[in-house]
């Protein structure tokens, strides 16, 4: 498996990137209000090509198993991290997604994604870098994060796709 730090080279990345988002947040979480993915994929598309915002791809061979998304903070989001407690500055990020291809969680995929999306969030010197935990505390997203030194700022129902969300940030030196 290796990792790559870098947008979105060639539709063919693109397509394996929206199919596991279909799997792990669309159906899950946002198909049975929605119905069909169209809105959905088009955000995804159009917040990969905007140029401050970074993309880590995970590969096992040529294939994509994994892949995170991290920007600046969205309005809705910035005020949230505000409701939290904290006081987010103009250059903090957020991870808007991850994730690991169903099948291949727990393999350490999702571990190394989250130190690539660090190191490159430093490079957009990010003093903070803030997320949205699914499944609140129980969930395997706030276990990967705060096994990576990210705190818990809030925990609240309905926060994350309409289910309870744990909100973690990490300073970043
Ligand atoms: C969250 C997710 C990205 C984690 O990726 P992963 O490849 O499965 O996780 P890893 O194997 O790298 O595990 C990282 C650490 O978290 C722990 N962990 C991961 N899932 C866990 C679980 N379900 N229960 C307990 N611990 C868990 C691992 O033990 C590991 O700890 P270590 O660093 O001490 O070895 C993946 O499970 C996923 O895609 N989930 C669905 C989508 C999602 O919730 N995304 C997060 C949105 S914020």
């Amino acid at each position: 498996m290796h990792i790559v730090a870098n947008y979105v080279q060639n539709a063919r990345d693109a397509t394996a990137i929206e199919d596991i988002a279909v799997d792990l947040f669309y159906k899950p979480y946002l198909q049975k209000a929605k119905g069909k993915p169209d809105s959905f994929l088009t955000a995804i598309s159009r917040w990969t090509r905007q140029p401050t915002n970074g993309l880590v791809i995970a590969y096992e061979g040529n294939d994509v198993v994994g892949f995170s998304m991290h920007g600046p903070l969205s309005a809705g989001n910035r005020r949230l991290y505000k409701d939290a407690g904290s006081d987010p500055t103009l250059d903090d990020r957020e991870v808007a997604l991850i994730g690991v291809r169903p099948g291949l969680q727990g393999n350490q995929i999702g571990k190394q994604l989250l130190k690539a999306t660090q190191e490159e969030a430093v490079s957009f010197h990010a003093p903070n870098l803030y997320a949205v935990c699914l499944e609140g505390k129980a969930g395997a997203s706030y276990k990967l994060f705060s096994k990576q030194g990210f705190g818990e700022l809030m925990t609240h129902d309905g926060i994350a796709y309409g289910k309870p969300g744990t909100i973690v940030r990490k300073h970043l030196a």
